[in-house]
């Protein structure tokens, strides 16, 4: 039997970059994937998500149209053309990536892998027939799927996950939705602007989007709501009844909500379909696999990256960490750093972020100096008629060493980048400063915001 130098399981982002990348290294290597390849986030995550918040987008560019004198007639949504949009962009990124994969010559193996405790995957094709996969090395990129909550049935029909509602045909009269995290905020918003007559979010925390700073939940919070979605927090969905006409919630405030769909978005768990954790020996740590920052397991020859492994539960960590299990897996000795994975929100506005919170930030280094620029006072913003939303830096206030950077506004999930250069530069505050930035543009908010940390603020009083 042919033996690989490595062979991936899951073909995610994670994965297919650990195969394409072992491939450009040079190794022979094998991609076994049970569904369609590009996994969550090109068939029912990232990309089919940002179809929508993109069109919910344009109806937001077109009502301000009329700020800039152009009178158009009244915008309506083709759900048709905007679900048929959304299949052909996935499925064109998919063949790409088809293409992409047999330039490698990286085996495509379909079907459900098990990993065998000796070594080795077992893979049952979709006919019964089993194969064999040896390789030296193995690297699990199985990913995640959505998380369920006690006494909701899913039915991906009335109540749904992502992954129902991102095959929906036409929106919902009214949605609840249940967490008010990413998924809840992206797709509440998405669905309200493209036709949902009323969406609801209920978030068990205080604020939407507790992993931002709280000044970003604000801000996204204040214009969710302006769109018309109601926000309740601090309380959570205890059921739901199904009957013949609208579902009925029952939240824990004692209040009830009547629905026509739920969405349920309250985190992700691990895939280990064919992971038999315990059996191989794997360490986990609070239900995922546990890695180094080299992406290995505590089995020798044994790589696992991406959601499987906690994260952060992000398709471009994913394909960062596939990159740094394919060379170590061929000898290499590179690291995965977390700190330096940024995270974009695609509101409106929208959220790019990366580094620490203000909060985290003085929890660990002690004395910050914080730099702040309001969207307000940057001139690109006004002309775009995009003025919500801030800049954020977060410094040392001993080395100037940024630790933080919180974006609101137009571009920011764009403009966010300049930041992970930043961070992996370890740039200090000044670097930004001096920084020369083109202008009139939305990233001289970012300048801007290191000139106020600096105490040189030049746009502000
Ligand atoms: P996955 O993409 O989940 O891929 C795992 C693959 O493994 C799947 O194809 C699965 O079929 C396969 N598999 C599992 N078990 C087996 C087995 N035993 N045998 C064979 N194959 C197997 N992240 C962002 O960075 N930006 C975004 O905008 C964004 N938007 C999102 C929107 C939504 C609605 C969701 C749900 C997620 C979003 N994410 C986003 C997160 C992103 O999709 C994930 O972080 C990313 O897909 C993780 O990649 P992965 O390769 O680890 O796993
Ligand atoms: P999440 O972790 O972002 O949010 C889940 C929310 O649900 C939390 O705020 C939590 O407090 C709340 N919650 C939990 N139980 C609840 C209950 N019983 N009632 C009410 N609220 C409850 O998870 P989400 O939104 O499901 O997304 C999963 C992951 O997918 C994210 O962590 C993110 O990493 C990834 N993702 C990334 C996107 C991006 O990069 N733009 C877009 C969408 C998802």
């Amino acid at each position: 039997m042919r033996e690989y130098d490595i062979a991936v399981l899951g073909a995610g982002p994670g994965g297919y970059v650990a195969a394409i990348w072992g491939a450009r290294l040079g190794a022979s290597v094998a991609l076994i994937e049970k569904d369609l390849i590009g996994g969550t986030c090109l068939n029912r995550g990232c990309i089919p998500t940002k179809v929508m918040t993109e069109a919910a987008e344009a109806l937001k560019v077109l009502e301000r149209a009329r700020e800039f004198g152009i009178i158009t007639s009244n915008a309506e949504v083709n759900w048709g053309r905007l679900a048929s949009r959304r299949d052909e962009v996935v499925s064109k990124l998919r063949r790409g990536l088809e293409t992409i994969l047999k330039a490698r010559k990286i085996d495509l193996i379909f079907g459900i892998g098990s990993l065998r405790p000796g070594g080795g995957i077992s893979v049952e094709r979709g006919d019964g027939s089993r194969t064999e996969v040896k390789a030296k090395k193995i690297v699990i990129a199985t990913g995640s799927i959505p998380t369920g909550l006690p006494g909701i049935d899913v039915d991906e029909d009335r109540v749904m996950t992502s992954d129902g509602a991102l095959k929906l045909t036409s929106p919902p009269r009214s949605l609840l939705v249940i967490g008010g995290g990413v998924i809840g905020c992206e797709l509440g918003w998405a669905l309200r602007k493209l036709g949902s007559k009323e969406v609801t979010i209920v978030e068990a925390l205080q604020r939407i989007l507790p992993n931002e700073d709280p000044d970003v939940s604000r801000v996204v919070a204040s214009s969710l709501e302006r769109e018309g979605v109601r926000i309740m927090t601090g309380r959570k969905v205890e059921g739901i009844e199904k009957g013949k006409g609208d579902l009925v919630a029952f939240l824990s405030s004692g209040e009830r909500i009547e629905v026509e769909k739920v969405l349920v978005a309250v985190g992700r768990s691990p895939s280990l379909e064919g992971i038999d954790t315990k059996g191989l020996g794997l360490r986990m740590e609070g239900g995922w696999i546990w890695t180094n920052d080299m992406m290995e397991t505590n089995v020798p020859g044994l790589y696992a990256i991406g959601d499987v492994t906690g994260g952060p539960l992000l398709a471009h960590a994913a394909s960062a960490q596939g990159m740094v299990a394919a060379e170590n897996a061929l000898g290499g000795r590179r690291t995965f750093k977390r700190a330096l994975v940024p995270s974009c929100i695609y509101t409106y506005p929208e959220v790019g972020r990366i580094g620490m919170t203000e909060e985290e930030a003085r929890r660990k280094a002690g004395r910050v100096k914080v730099g702040r620029f309001p969207m307000s006072a940057n001139s690109m913003a006004l002309i775009k008629g995009e003025t919500e939303g801030f800049v954020k830096m977060i410094a040392d206030e001993r080395t100037g060493e940024i630790l933080g950077v919180h974006m609101v506004g137009p571009n920011a999930t764009e403009l966010i980048s300049e930041l992970s250069l930043a961070l992996g530069m370890e740039a200090v505050a000044e670097d930004i400063s001096r920084t020369i930035h083109p202008h009139p543009t939305i990233s001289e908010a970012i300048m801007e915001a290191a000139h106020d940390l600096l105490g040189m603020a030049v746009h502000m009083p």
